[in-house]
């Protein structure tokens, strides 16, 4: 079923079919890929090894797609449209500042394309609310948002998987890379389409989910999630001094307390952190001093300060260039929105016409 992978994983196909690996699936530029993030805040550089940097390569090998969900944004930011229209531009900044060319990706904004909540509207009836109730992504962040929904969800939130199924559909998406956390919503995504397809015809792609086997990126503090409200980030905007204060703040072995001592890197987050921004040999002689005693943890802090500079620095530089040229910027975004419109258009003729909705 599946001719856009290896040939060598063909014989795996029938063992997961609804998520695949992002290293087995052959280059071809004629399938799409989509992905996209809520705009409420600046990427760090845990989305950086998570997801940018594939996307980076994805660029040259499909034909990919990235959505600003400013609409999704607003399902749990309705009351604070200021925080989501200032986090638009920053957004594709970070793309930008990271390596996304606009000459090979679309990026795109999703309230300027109105197909897209139009569908939202049609798949809306193909989804019932004990479904979305029990969707486990939804029923998380739920939980986690007591404070804004008090006793009872909005219908907006709790039907934003509808939303972002009409995302992945609008432009004929073959795959959607996303982290382990999104599989729900693509699975939900899967069942409109196959609903759909059944009731109105074949008309919709089933898209895949591709998962990479990055790992999540702990916080400097050692929190298992990097986040702005931990406080443990480090963000691609950050600048050299900001990154200083951080980085001398990181969490290292406890019982280390004099230089000499000998310590125990894999508990410290410096060294966590060297094995992201430091070469082989310099990992290896972090381990190997610390263990002896003879590193102090300042000096491997200021090390590791001097690496994720080097890889930081590229990355600033050329988002100073794109913060001094907001209009660029934005640019940018509304010609591939304009790109992306087109493709949402035909999706939307042929959706009506499956739908006898074609007058
Ligand atoms: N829900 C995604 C997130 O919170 C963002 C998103 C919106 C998305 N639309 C999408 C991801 C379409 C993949 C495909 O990160």
């Amino acid at each position: 079923m599946y001719n856009f992978l290896y040939k060598n994983n063909e014989m795996d196909n029938t063992v997961d079919d609804e998520k695949i690996m992002l290293e087995d699936i052959k280059p071809d530029k004629n399938l799409k890929i989509l992905t996209g993030d809520r705009p409420t805040g600046r990427l760090h550089i845990g989305h950086y090894f998570g997801s940018l940097k594939s996307r980076v390569e994805l660029q040259d090998k499909f034909e990919t797609f990235i959505e600003v969900a400013d609409v999704q944004a607003l399902t749990d930011n309705f009351n604070n449209p200021d925080k989501v229209k200032q986090n638009v531009s920053q957004i594709v900044m970070d793309y930008l500042s990271v390596g996304l060319d606009p000459n090979k990706v679309t990026i795109l904004l999703q309230s300027r394309i109105p197909e897209i909540a139009e569908l939202t509207v049609f798949y809306s009836n193909l989804v019932t609310i004990a479904r979305l109730q029990r969707n486990p992504t939804v029923k998380t962040e739920i939980a986690q948002k007591k404070e804004l929904f008090g006793e009872s969800v909005t219908y907006g939130f709790l039907g934003y998987p509808v939303s972002q199924a009409a995302d992945i559909t609008a432009f004929d998406a073959s795959f959607v890379p996303v982290g382990e956390d999104q599989l729900p919503l693509i699975e939900q995504c899967r069942e409109i389409v196959r609903k759909f397809n059944s009731i109105y015809g074949e008309t919709l792609r089933e898209p895949v989910a591709v998962m990479s086997n990055k790992p999540r990126i702990k916080g400097l503090d050692g929190n298992e999630k990097m986040g702005k409200s931990l406080g443990n980030a480090l963000y691609l905007s950050d600048d050299i001094e900001t990154i200083k204060t951080k980085v001398m703040g990181a969490v290292t072995d406890p019982a280390r307390i004099k230089k000499d001592d000998p310590g125990n890197p894999d508990i410290c987050m410096v060294y966590y952190y060297h094995k992201l921004f430091s070469d082989e040999n310099t990992c290896k002689n972090v381990c190997e001093e610390c263990k002896k005693g003879q590193r102090g943890c300042v000096a491997c802090k200021k090390q590791l300060i001097e690496n994720i500079n080097n890889t930081l620095g590229p990355i600033r530089e050329k988002r100073h260039y794109y913060e001094e040229r907001p209009k660029e910027v934005m640019d940018i975004l509304m010609s591939g929105t304009e790109h992306a419109r087109e493709i949402a258009k035909k999706t939307m003729e042929k959706v009506k016409k499956s739908m006898k909705l074609d007058y």
